[in-house]
């Protein structure tokens, strides 16, 4: 069953919202806890569907989870870790890529794990080749069968290692970080992702009593330490979140304070953001986004690993990218597949034509192979109320932005894969003033 949400659009959106923990952070955190011998607390967490789904897969394997949605404070205690059974992991696991992330924690505690099959958003394969390689490379034997993959660790534990990425995967280097920190001897991670999501699971794991540094050209080194404690730590806030509520701003003609936003973390979109035409103001507690009036200007965009423009960023901005006048050309690096939400948009009326070909400076891995992975908007054009069904997280947070850009009553169903990542989104949409209301719910 999934909800619908009519919206009535062509209003702008003003007023304040808050933005709590990453959702690309927060569920790594949680499963970073498994690896202390004494309690964590992790405050700004967000209530969302990813850390509901943690929470669910710590308690599986005997972690003790305490959630104060309102303050939004977690306590997790690891210090009764168990076997869980695979049938359960299976009926979890579905739902997220989370469950790929236990394996470290849980070699070192129990000496063997289980990977589901894995959800997430359909954005492209999303193999987990990675990951194995790099659980085989610390010596864990990974057998695959037709239930899931097995992995389990040598007599004499897992030992250090040196690894070169072929791409700064955000998974695979928060999987080296998880599973270094406790190995003997010396890891090397060469290619990683620097994500500031990543930067703070590092300071989650150096509270905890781990050795890491990180050098200027993606090398991570890792001294592997013999036990970790439990730590205290107030999440960052969450970028995407707050860079989706400008976007939509910007498509809406509105005027949003993000209370939380932080500018470090979100430099790249605020040039960008600025490019465009959008307005911002930073203070010491978030930062206001608006449209200032007048038209809205095309740019050329390539998304990228950080520091880069974030692939997740792209989603909603391409949403007022329609509304700009002239061509604006976004080339996709980081995924293959992650403009299959734009046919919503051409249905509701905006002229987006997709490309295999890479439509940028840099060719990327995906320019010799058949996949959409470039597009180009031209604009404006007025959006149109439609009936659109939600295809994925960011995606589908963007058909929302639409639909209440558009004139007229949409109807947007499979509302409900937004809760995985945006908290209180509905609330916050009426805090707003934006007229939306459910009106059912379907079977899928
Ligand atoms: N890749 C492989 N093999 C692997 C792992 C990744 O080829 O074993 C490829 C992927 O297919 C993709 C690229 O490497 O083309 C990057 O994937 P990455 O591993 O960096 O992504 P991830 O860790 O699976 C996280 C976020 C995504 C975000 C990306 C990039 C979480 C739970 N997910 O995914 O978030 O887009 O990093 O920043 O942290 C979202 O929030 O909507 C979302 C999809």
């Amino acid at each position: 069953m999934t909800s619908i949400l009519r919206v009535e659009g062509g209003h702008p959106l003003t007023g304040t919202i808050v933005v709590r923990g990453a959702k690309n952070f927060v569920p790594k955190a949680m499963v970073a806890s498994l690896l202390g011998n004494s309690p964590s607390e992790l405050s700004n967490v967000p209530l969302i569907r990813d850390v509901d789904l943690v929470s669910d897969l710590l308690r599986l394997h005997g972690v003790e989870v305490e959630f104060d949605h309102k303050r939004g404070v977690m306590s997790l205690d690891p210090r009764n870790v168990t076997r869980a059974q695979r049938s359960d992991i299976d009926a979890l696991g579905g739902a997220s890529r989370i469950p790929i992330l236990f394996c470290g924690p849980l070699l070192h505690q129990l000496n063997e794990a289980f990977i589901p099959e894995l959800g997430g958003c359909n954005i492209g394969g999303r193999p987990i080749d990675f990951h194995l390689e790099i659980l085989r490379s610390f010596g864990a034997d990974v057998d695959k069968r037709p239930d899931g993959v097995h992995i389990t660790s040598p007599t004499g534990g897992l030992q250090g290692t040196v690894i070169d990425l072929p791409f700064p995967s955000v998974g695979a280097t928060e999987q080296t970080l998880l599973t270094a920190v406790r190995a003997e001897g010396r890891t090397i991670l060469r290619g990683a992702a620097v994500e500031p999501e990543i930067m703070d699971l590092i300071n989650v794991l150096q509270k905890m009593g781990a050795i890491i540094s990180v050098d200027t050209d993606r090398t991570i080194r890792i001294e592997g330490v013999e036990e970790l404690q439990g730590y205290s730590h107030t999440a960052l806030p969450d970028r995407i979140e707050a860079a989706s509520w400008g976007a939509a701003a910007l498509a809406t003609r509105g005027d949003i304070y993000v209370k939380g936003a932080h500018q470090p973390d979100m430099t790249t979109f605020l040039n960008t953001y600025r490019k465009v035409g959008g307005a911002f103001d930073i203070d010491t507690e978030g930062i206001r986004f608006y449209h200032p009036g007048g038209a809205l200007k095309s740019i050329a965009l390539e998304t990228a690993v950080h520091p880069g423009f974030m692939t997740d960023w792209q989603q909603p901005l391409v949403v007022a990218l329609t509304q700009a006048q002239g061509l604006s050309i976004v080339h996709e690096t980081v995924y293959e597949n992650r403009f299959g939400f734009t046919q919503a948009l051409r249905q509701m009326g905006a002229n987006i034509q997709v490309f295999k070909e890479c439509l940028g400076a840099t060719p990327c891995r995906f320019g010799q192979r058949n996949f959409l992975h470039s597009a180009a908007i031209s604009g404006p054009t007025p959006l149109h109320a439609a009936d659109i069904t939600v295809p994925d997280l960011r995606g589908g947070f963007s058909h929302l932005i639409a639909a209440l850009a558009a004139e007229g009553v949409s109807r947007v169903s499979g509302i409900d894969v937004i809760a995985r990542g945006y908290e209180h989104f509905t609330i916050k949409l009426r805090q707003l003033d934006a007229r939306v209301e459910y009106i059912g719910s379907i079977v899928q």
